[in-house]
């Protein structure tokens, strides 16, 4: 089932509202290890500071969602108490409602407030850490379960989520969770993602910004075109440092499980103990072929810009002159992403022997950029035209990067930035994603997207 529209139904005017990350301080500091526990934040008297409230009174005590920069992708959140709050993310990005939302937490203690409802209202507030039961002191035990702590340590906060026991008294709302018996929760390392927490001081169920089915977005302007009319508050803090989602692992299955492919790579996570066996439990087709995936988000079709994709895997080398006019009617749009090996334009005019075919490329500069605030991408546009049967079609190429982090920056940008472009398909170059790392969630992505061609 999707929802539909928002529940007051009315348009919504969308303002984004411009932060400067310098000004937000934390104390500890976001790279400090005690950060997880417990942190203060200061913003000194500016329109961030301002920003920052308005989005988080937003947050605490209306219905409609924030969009907002997290590390991985921009996040659509809301008060992750309150079901009518929570249905409207839903209704806004008209997601199936059964597919759970991440929940992010600015600390372990509130964290630990979800897990174990009973320990949030004592009367008076306790002085320490312990709880009094009939006169004795006892240590308040860590609903954490043990397995993640040596991920908690090493990830957190990140682009890591963990799959939680929901308690029976939960309180969050039941349309986080989606019907199912547990719950992903992480602690994102962005500044604003961290600010909204820490000053609405409610857990945030976040999914991914963008109108279901579309690439994730990684700046506010892309927020703006899926979800414009549809939410009021977009704060942007520029784009996004990983530009894919966080890897979400499922530690209460045994072996103990990596339910989608993101932000940290599995080999780090098999490095961290507890975690030595961990398996992988996604598929990387567009629509999952077991029955029932794990992570219940991993069986849509995900990621897909309108055009179609085609994705060469890693080792092939670029389409041939009639893979592209297959694909293109005359006058068509067709667009490239490059990684490493495929030349500009695909070597077409070098490549072309017949005397009818000429291909003339541009290096477009400043053509990359759709705001100032953009992720840049290194674009050029190059005309094929073959005179004998007056088919002429314009390639828009992206160069991404050899660097596979800058390829996971670049990547939904890019597959955006063609998009508004208008061409019909997008080829990919594909990467080698032997080593599990960015390179397997980059991959996981693209094939979700793309019919593939090996
Ligand atoms: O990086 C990210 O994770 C971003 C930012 C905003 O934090 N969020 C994000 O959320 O990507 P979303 O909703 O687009 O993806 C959440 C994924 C889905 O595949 C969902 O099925 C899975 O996490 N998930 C959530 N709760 C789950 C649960 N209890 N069990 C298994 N999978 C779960
Ligand atoms: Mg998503």
């Amino acid at each position: 089932m999707v929802l539909g529209a928002l529940c007051d139904g009315t348009k919504k005017s969308t303002d984004i509202l411009p932060v400067d990350l310098s000004i937000l301080k934390f104390n500890p500091s976001i790279s400090s290890p005690s950060f997880v526990d417990k942190s203060d934040l200061t913003i000194p008297p500016s329109p961030t500071k301002e920003y920052v409230s308005r989005a988080a009174d937003e947050l605490r005590t209306t219905n409609t969602p924030v969009a907002f920069p997290t590390e991985t992708v921009y996040g659509l959140g809301a008060d992750a108490t309150r079901s009518d709050a929570v249905q409207n993310i839903f209704a806004a990005k008209r997601r199936p409602a059964d597919n759970p939302l991440i929940v992010h937490v600015h600390s372990l203690e509130q964290l630990a407030s979800i897990l174990n409802p009973e320990f949030i209202i004592p009367q008076p507030p306790p002085q320490s850490d312990a709880v009094h039961v009939n006169g004795n002191v006892h240590e308040k035990p860590d609903p954490i379960p043990a397995i993640y702590k040596s991920l908690i340590t090493r990830f957190w906060p990140g682009p890591l989520t963990i799959i939680l026991p929901s308690p029976p008294k939960s309180l969050l709302a039941p349309e986080v969770t989606a019907g199912l018996s547990t719950f992903g929760a992480r602690m994102p390392a962005h500044p604003v993602a961290l600010a909204l927490l820490k000053a609405s001081n409610v857990p945030l169920a976040a999914p991914s910004a963008n109108a279901s089915t579309k690439p994730s977005p990684t700046t506010a302007s892309h927020v703006y075109h899926d979800l414009q009319g549809r939410i009021s508050t977009i704060v942007d803090g520029g784009s996004c440092g990983v530009g894919l989602e966080s890897t979400v692992v499922d530690g209460l299955s045994d072996p103990p499980c990596i339910l989608r492919p993101g932000g940290v790579g599995l080999q780090e996570i098999r490095q961290c103990e507890g975690w030595e066996n961990a398996v992988i439990g996604y598929q990387d087709t567009a629509g999952e072929k077991t029955a029932k995936p794990k992570a219940p988000g991993m069986k849509y079709k995900h990621y897909s810009p309108s055009a179609s994709v085609v994705l060469f895997e890693d080792g092939r080398g670029p389409p041939a002159l009639h893979e592209i006019k297959d694909r293109a009617h005359p006058n068509d749009k067709i667009g490239i992403i490059r990684t490493a090996k495929w030349p500009m334009a695909l070597g077409l005019a070098a490549s072309s022997q017949d005397d009818n075919i000429s291909v003339n490329g541009d290096t477009v500069n400043g053509l990359g950029a759709d705001d100032s605030r953009a992720v840049s991408l290194n674009l050029s546009k190059a005309i094929f035209q073959d005179s004998k049967i007056g088919q002429q079609i314009t390639l828009w190429d992206v160069a991404l990067s050899r660097r596979v982090d800058d390829i996971a920056k670049g990547l939904f940008a890019a597959l955006r930035r063609l998009d508004s472009l208008g061409v019909s398909a997008i080829f990919v170059e594909g990467i080698n994603d032997q080593s599990g790392g960015t390179a397997a969630a980059i991959m996981n992505r693209l094939r979700k997207a793309a019919e593939v061609k090996d």
